[in-house]
């Protein structure tokens, strides 16, 4: 697929929560768990007792005085709209559709004051190892930082690192845009193909199509599958003369993008011949070592550090990609709206700051209301693989059950993520938002203005769908309602007994709703920017480290182990008998 046309392609574990109390009574807020409180059986808890405090302040809260019908808070207040929601610039974040008042948002600004987010946000931005079970600094926001700032780590200035980077990021990409960078037959390079898979992927892939009115570069592809439908299919249409590939991979072992990374290299080679590599490749990695046994020259390779997580590395050497297809200058605007976020998070008091209030009422929704997942919708086709985007940022990071003390943690942590675009959620799984027995806190998303100025018709009819799905969440409908609606079409009294309640909406679903200009490349880089620290806040507050990602290592092992079974190599002595039958079976029907 192109990406001028383009781009690629638990529930929490319940010990805590009981869904019994995320069901929905009538108008009602549903109530969620009861129960904060240390892990008995496991000595010094990971959180604070001021934290465990302010947590219990707000489930006295909820079940107190929180509003319960948010209709009724509407109706009493003519300035909620205004009152609950803070600004960016043209960014707007209505959150008055979530069943807050002053009180809950002068406990959770207190929960935020207990669990020391400030402190710890200010020990992010410093280059503090605050990833301690990597013991690294965590630096993305280094990454978009002025030329002149100074970001130290162990002592050293790292801002000129990054920005000669982005230099060199920047003469390869105007190189292969304007032709002067040619491929090994002299011809230029129609056709950019990126390898790579998680954030070496979901964020090049995501923004490169969200992107797509600033494209004026060669076409963008992106591979990430192991499986080899996903490349075949990518490369069936290229023609090697005219294809770049990167391989981006920050340890450069991954075995997904190395499998795929050497189907490509065949793709080269058996049409133009091993000098070809030099030529038709380009890296980015962390792991310069590995990447010389690839066989490219120096400046091929683009480098970042261990100080960037993977799901955090958009901003890096992993964005080329991005930068090939708008042009550098669009990526530095791109930068520039994840500097303002940055600036924003760090300066901005509490109760005016977005990513602070952003995670905060994450936390007020998973772990006082105990909803088990946010929905992610943009109305914005554009974004169509930013809840993909964000499953990983927001699931890898915070989706975790031992706390920074390595002891189970003593709350939930990290909800589900999900979402697709609308309209198209709407003729899908917002049946299940409306009436379904779980409450799904919203977060929607939408421009004032689309890129089709021609079609501002359709821009209207999309805008409208959007507020009338917050509308309908918040409003519900009533019995009531329901009745004198049936009986006004026509419907017999009888009949409208018994549709009524198949009618009935509970309402009193909350939902935040995302107002922005244009999804312009400095947009974009502030939105994501914005989702990045909201994972951060969250995470202080459950009290977990958000940037390493162990959780996915038992699999990656296994499979190692397995493949020689898959092959029929060894017989996988000290496997379960499901996984060897199944392994059997496949090797049965392959005619093995
Ligand atoms: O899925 C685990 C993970 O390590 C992610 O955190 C990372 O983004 C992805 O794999 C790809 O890793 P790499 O860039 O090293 O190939």
């Amino acid at each position: 697929m192109s990406a001028r046309s383009c781009a690629a392609n638990c529930a929490t574990p319940e010990r805590k929560l009981d869904s019994r109390h995320t069901r929905p009574a009538g108008n009602l807020i549903s109530r969620g768990p009861r129960r904060i409180g240390g892990h008995p059986k496991h000595g010094v808890p990971a959180l604070s007792k001021i934290t465990h405090q302010a947590l219990s302040a707000l489930k006295s809260h909820l079940a107190s005085d929180a509003p319960r019908d948010l209709r009724a808070a509407f109706a009493e207040d003519s300035g909620r709209a205004r009152r609950y929601t803070v600004g960016l610039d043209d960014l707007r974040m209505d959150f008055s559709k979530c069943a807050v008042n002053d009180e809950t948002l002068a406990l959770l600004s207190g929960l935020a004051k207990a669990a020391g987010v400030e402190a710890q946000r200010d020990q992010m931005f410093a280059g503090e190892a605050i990833n301690t079970t990597e013991g690294r600094a965590v630096l993305h926001t280094a990454l978009r930082a002025a030329a002149d700032a100074d970001i130290r780590v162990n002592g050293e200035n790292v801002v000129p690192q990054v920005h000669a980077v982005l230099d060199a990021m920047g003469r390869f990409s105007d190189g292969v845009r304007s032709g002067s960078i040619l491929g090994a037959t002299g011809k230029r390079f129609t056709d950019v193909v990126n390898i790579g898979i998680g954030g070496s992927d979901l964020g090049p892939v995501m923004a490169t199509l969200a992107l797509a009115p600033y494209h004026d570069g060669p076409r963008l592809h992106f591979v990430s599958n192991v499986d080899g439908a996903h490349i075949a299919d990518t490369l069936s249409g290229l023609d090697p003369e005219t294809t770049l590939i990167i391989v981006a991979s920050k340890t450069f072992t991954t075995i997904e993008t190395m499998t795929n990374a050497a189907t490509a290299r065949e793709f080269i080679v058996s049409s133009l011949g091993e000098a070809a590599v030099a030529l038709h490749f380009a890296a980015l990695s962390t792991a310069l070592d590995k990447v010389a046994r690839f066989g490219l020259k120096e400046d091929r390779v683009f480098g970042f550090w261990d100080w960037v997580g993977g799901r955090y590395s958009l901003w890096s050497a992993i964005g080329l990609p991005l930068m090939i297809a708008i042009g550098k200058t669009g990526f530095g605007d791109f930068l520039a709206g994840a500097r303002a976020m940055d600036e924003h998070f760090k300066s901005a008091p509490i109760e005016r700051n977005l990513p602070m209030l952003l995670g905060l009422l994450g936390v007020w929704h998973r772990l006082v209301c105990g909803y088990p997942s946010r929905a992610i919708i943009p109305y914005d086709q554009r974004l169509s693989r930013f809840p993909a985007y964000l499953q990983q940022l927001d699931m890898e990071s915070n989706g975790k059950s031992v706390g920074l003390d390595g002891k189970p943690v003593e709350t939930a942590s990290g909800p589900i993520v999900w979402g697709e675009p609308g309209t198209n959620g709407q003729h899908a799984f917002f049946q299940l938002l409306h009436q379904g027995t779980d409450v799904i806190p919203v977060e929607f998303m939408i421009a004032a203005r689309g890129h089709e100025p021609q079609l501002a018709h359709q821009h209207q009819l999309l805008v409208a769908n959007c507020l009338a799905q917050s509308e309908a969440l918040m409003r519900g409908r009533t019995t009531e309602e329901a009745r004198a609606q049936l009986m006004a079409g026509g419907t017999s009294e009888s009949e409208a007994d018994r549709l009524a309640p198949h009618k009935t909406f509970p309402g009193n679903r909350p939902s935040i709703t995302f107002v922005y200009e244009m999804l312009t490349p400095f947009a974009l880089g502030r939105l994501i920017a914005l989702y990045e620290h909201r994972v951060f806040v969250e995470a202080q507050i459950f009290g977990i480290n958000a940037f390493d990602q162990w959780g996915v290592e038992l699999g990656k092992e296994l499979a190692t182990a397995l493949l020689p079974v898959v092959k029929g190599e060894n017989s996988g002595e000290g496997h379960d008998s499901s996984t060897l039958m199944l392994a059997e079976t496949i090797r049965q029907m392959r005619g093995d």
